[in-house]
């Protein structure tokens, strides 16, 4: 059987690019809702309606379990969807955690879809790990659309990223949480507007980890030669030009993967 990771979008690649490295004898499905993203500035209910029907649609692919590789999904539907199905669901949250961890002292900036920010999920993580209050919210949509659009380094890209990052002192701050999947393909033009000893903090092994546990318990890991079927909103890519973006995506995050 296969596994199903699921995105808004192009943001869930980060997290698959991941997987294939981690499971090679594993087969997947990946499922980008391109007809709704983003998903980050919609209403709750509209994002619960489309991730119960890509829900509806990955069931009917003889998949084993779900990761559902974006922030904001997992914050608004999650745990309806576990109620829902009786199959592992693997979510994400932003990794403010780990963040605090590597440090304790210095401030971590959260940066998320204003959904997530917005979340009472984000809200119970932050009274759970931030006992000194030393993490800060940032949301930023725009990236969204500029990765959809393969926008990554332009200069609207930076002037963005340094317009948001002004209200922040960043020399007081240790880490940048990335806590959605789309903003991993910024990592390289983020590096160059942070300090040097800036941390980049993101959810990606940790939810590969968790599946691997949730499958493993399971006994249901296979040897099979590694295969990925991708999927806009139901509709099998098959076309050479949709394939050939999601190839320049893929090698985007090869260019990323080690910058932390
Ligand atoms: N990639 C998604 C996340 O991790 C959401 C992007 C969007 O659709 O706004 O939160």
């Amino acid at each position: 059987m296969k596994i199903a990771f699921f995105d808004s979008g192009i943001g869930g690649l980060s997290v698959l690019h991941h997987a294939m490295r981690v499971l090679p004898h594993e087969q997947f499905v990946f499922y980008a809702d391109e007809d709704h993203v983003p998903y980050g500035v919609k209403t709750q209910e509209e994002v619960r309606g489309f991730v119960q029907e890509a829900f509806d649609f990955l069931l009917t692919r003889d998949v084993k379990a779900i990761v559902v590789a974006c922030n904001t999904a997992t914050s608004v539907a999650v745990k309806d969807m576990r109620r829902r199905y009786d199959i592992p669901i693997i979510g994400m949250e932003p990794a403010a955690k780990k963040a605090l961890d590597l440090d304790g002292e210095h401030r971590v900036l959260v940066t998320a879809t204003p959904i997530t920010v917005k979340g009472k999920k984000m809200k119970v993580l932050i009274d759970r790990v931030d006992k000194e209050h030393l993490v800060d919210l940032l949301p930023l949509p725009r990236l969204v659309e500029f990765a959809e659009r393969e926008e990554f380094e332009s200069q609207a890209v930076t002037d963005y990223l340094q317009q948001e990052f002004s209200a922040f002192d960043l020399a007081e701050y240790s880490a940048l949480v990335l806590g959605c999947t789309h903003f991993n393909y910024f990592k390289d033009t983020m590096r160059r507007l942070m300090p040097p000893a800036m941390h980049f903090v993101d959810g990606n092994a940790g939810t590969v980890r968790e599946l691997v546990r949730r499958l493993k318990e399971r006994h249901a890991l296979e040897d099979l030669p590694q295969t990925i079927e991708y999927y806009y909103s139901g509709r099998l890519v098959r076309e050479e030009a949709e394939l050939q973006r999601i190839g320049r995506y893929l090698k985007r995050l090869d260019k990323v993967y080690e910058l932390n």
